[in-house]
C-alpha cells in the first residue's frame, strides 16, 4: 500500500511524528498498527496508529535507528510503502477508564482515549522535555514511574477498566492491580502478520496455557491473561 507524506515534525525530545494520507477505503482501529518499509532494511517497522482522522494516519515515534531515522527525514509529498492496519485493536466500551502511555507508549492510546466516554488519560515521561506537543493527555506525570502513582489513580478514578500501553515492567504492574485491564504490547517483530513465531506470547485462558502472536493476535491482550516470563 502506498502512502503520501503529509508531514513530519519533532514534538519531543528524540520523538516525531509522521502523517500520511493513506489510499481511499483505508481504515484503523486504535490498537492497531502499519507496518513501514524503509530503504536498505529488510523488516518493516512497526509503529501503533495514534491518530486517524480524514484518510490520515498518524504514528508518533522515538529515534531508535536506521528506519526511525528514514522516517524522521521524511518530506511532505514523499511517498511511503506500509502494510495495515495490523493486529486487533482494543476494545471500545462505555466503561469508565483509566488511560495510561508510558512514553512512547502514548501512541496507541491518545487515540483510543478519543472513542472513550469516560476516562482519565495519564501520560508518564521521564523529563518534560519528552511530553510530545499536541498530544497532552488529562495528567501528566514526570519523573518516577506511572507506577508510584497507580494506587492513588485508582482510588481517584475507580476505573472499572485500565488501557494501557508502555514498557513490559509498567504493563505488568498494572495487569496485578486487581483491575481489569487491556494491554497494547511489542516485541522486536519480523514477518508482522503471525507467520514466523518471532514474537509470541504465552496467555493462560481458562487455566490452558497457549502461545499468541503479538503482530497477529495481538498487540492488545486481556492483562490477565497475560503470562508474563
Ligand atoms: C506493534 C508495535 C507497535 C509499535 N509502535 C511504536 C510506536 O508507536 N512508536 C515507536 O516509537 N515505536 C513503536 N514500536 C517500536 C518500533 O517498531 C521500533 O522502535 C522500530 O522498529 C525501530 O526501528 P529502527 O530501524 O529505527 O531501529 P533498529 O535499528 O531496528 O533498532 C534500534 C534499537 O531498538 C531496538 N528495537 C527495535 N525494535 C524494537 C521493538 N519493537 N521494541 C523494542 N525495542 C526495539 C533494537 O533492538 C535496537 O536496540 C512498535 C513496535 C511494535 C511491535
Ligand atoms: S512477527 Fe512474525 S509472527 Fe509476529
Amino acid at each position: 500500500m502506498k502512502g503520501k507524506v503529509k508531514k513530519t515534525e519533532k514534538v519531543a525530545n528524540g520523538m516525531f511524528m509522521l502523517q500520511f494520507e493513506a489510499p481511499q477505503g483505508f481504515n484503523v482501529r486504535p490498537g492497531q498498527f502499519v507496518s513501514i518499509l524503509c530503504p536498505d532494511l529488510t523488516l518493516r517497522r512497526p509503529f501503533s496508529c495514534a491518530d486517524f482522522e480524514d484518510g490520515a494516519v498518524t504514528v508518533l515515534f522515538k529515534l531508535k535507528g536506521k528506519g526511525t531515522s528514514f522516517l524522521a527525514g521524511l518530506q511532505p509529498g514523499d511517498e511511503i510503502d506500509f502494510v495495515g492496519p495490523l493486529g486487533n485493536g482494543f476494545d471500545i466500551s462505555d466503561k469508565h477508564a483509566l488511560v495510561i502511555g508510558a512514553g512512547v507508549g502514548i501512541a496507541p492510546v491518545y487515540f483510543l482515549n478519543k472513542f472513550l466516554k469516560q476516562s482519565h488519560f495519564v501520560g508518564a515521561f521521564k523529563s518534560e522535555d519528552e511530553v510530545p506537543k499536541d498530544f497532552e493527555p488529562d495528567e501528566v506525570i514526570i519523573g518516577g514511574t506511572i507506577l508510584d502513582h497507580l494506587e492513588r489513580l485508582i482510588a481517584e478514578h475507580k476505573p472499572e477498566i485500565i488501557h494501557a500501553c508502555g514498557p513490559s515492567v509498567v504493563l505488568r504492574a498494572i495487569t496485578r492491580c486487581g483491575v481489569t485491564s487491556q494491554i497494547a504490547m511489542e516485541k522486536v517483530m519480523a514477518c508482522g502478520i503471525g507467520v514466523c513465531k518471532g514474537c509470541v506470547i504465552k496467555l493462560n485462558r481458562g487455566g490452558v496455557v497457549q502461545n499468541a502472536t503479538i503482530c497477529h493476535d495481538g498487540p492488545v491482550f486481556d492483562g490477565g491473561e497475560v503470562v508474563w516470563e
